[in-house]
């Protein structure tokens, strides 16, 4: 039986403070959530804030994007290691806003996998169609390239630890959730793909939905047989909010 994973984007948000007090009531509410695992991906200067406040909790942490490359000449970028500094336990990798805004393409974000997944934590690989691509008719060629560029590099073992989130693009900071059906229909396209390569991968693999899940609205997405969690952006900056969903998860 796969365990839930409900995980908060917080993008670029955040203060010191505002942190604080979000970790506080999300820390205050957890003991309610009864199976579905847990976890913050914040912006990198405040995984050292972050980690020390959740340190022992069952919430875990993670970040939001990470460098391809191990070290070096590379102004700006975070490492792998770093992250591991800091007991990072989830990387997001090729969320839409990554792709689009920064020209991550395939190749780079299988790349990001990898170093990942060599690290030791697990990566949250991001698929998902644009609004344009939906209406062409091409949602599941769009994602099964996005999947296979790192089954081709990686292999389909990868995928044993590791998450994959379907977040429709246009339904990212929309307010305009996918369907349950419709969301169900890319989640059991995604499992059948990984299945049609390794059964027990496929069985095992946590497929979060991403895209304006809220409280309102997560329990009927999370209803679908193979929705397993959420990559929450927005309502995971409320507390109660957040943990609404996470008990919406199990
Ligand atoms: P929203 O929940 O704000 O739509 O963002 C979803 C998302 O992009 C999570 O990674």
């Amino acid at each position: 039986m796969r365990k839930s994973l409900v995980a908060g984007n917080w993008k670029m948000n955040g203060s010191r403070d505002s942190i604080r007090a979000l970790l506080g009531g999300i820390l205050d509410g957890i003991g309610e959530v009864n199976t579905a695992s847990v976890a913050v991906c914040a912006p990198f200067v405040y995984l050292q804030q972050v980690s020390e406040q959740l340190v022992g909790s069952p919430v875990a942490w993670g970040a939001q994007n990470v460098s391809e490359h191990e070290k070096g000449a590379f102004t700006g970028e975070i490492a792998v290691s770093m992250l591991q500094d800091f007991n990072c336990g989830y990387v997001i990798v090729g969320h839409s806003e990554r792709r689009s805004l920064y020209g991550e393409d395939d190749a780079l974000v299988a790349a990001k996998f990898a170093r990942v997944r060599a690290a030791g934590m697990t990566p949250i690989l991001c698929v998902g169609e644009t609004l344009e691509e939906r209406e062409a008719g091409i949602t599941e060629k769009v994602v099964a390239r996005q999947l296979q560029a790192v089954l081709d590099a990686e292999g389909v073992g990868a995928l044993a630890d590791a998450v994959v989130a379907y977040e429709p693009v246009w339904a990212i900071g929309t307010g305009k959730t996918a369907s349950p059906e419709q969301a169900q229909e890319v989640h059991a396209f995604i499992r059948g793909m990984i299945a049609a390569q390794d059964a027990a991968v496929a069985e095992g693999l946590v497929i979060q939905y991403g895209g304006s899940m809220k409280g309102t609205n997560a329990a009927e997405l999370l209803a679908q047989p193979d929705i397993d969690g959420g990559l929450i952006g927005g309502a995971s900056l409320d507390a109660a909010e957040f943990l609404t969903i996470c008990k919406a998860a199990g």
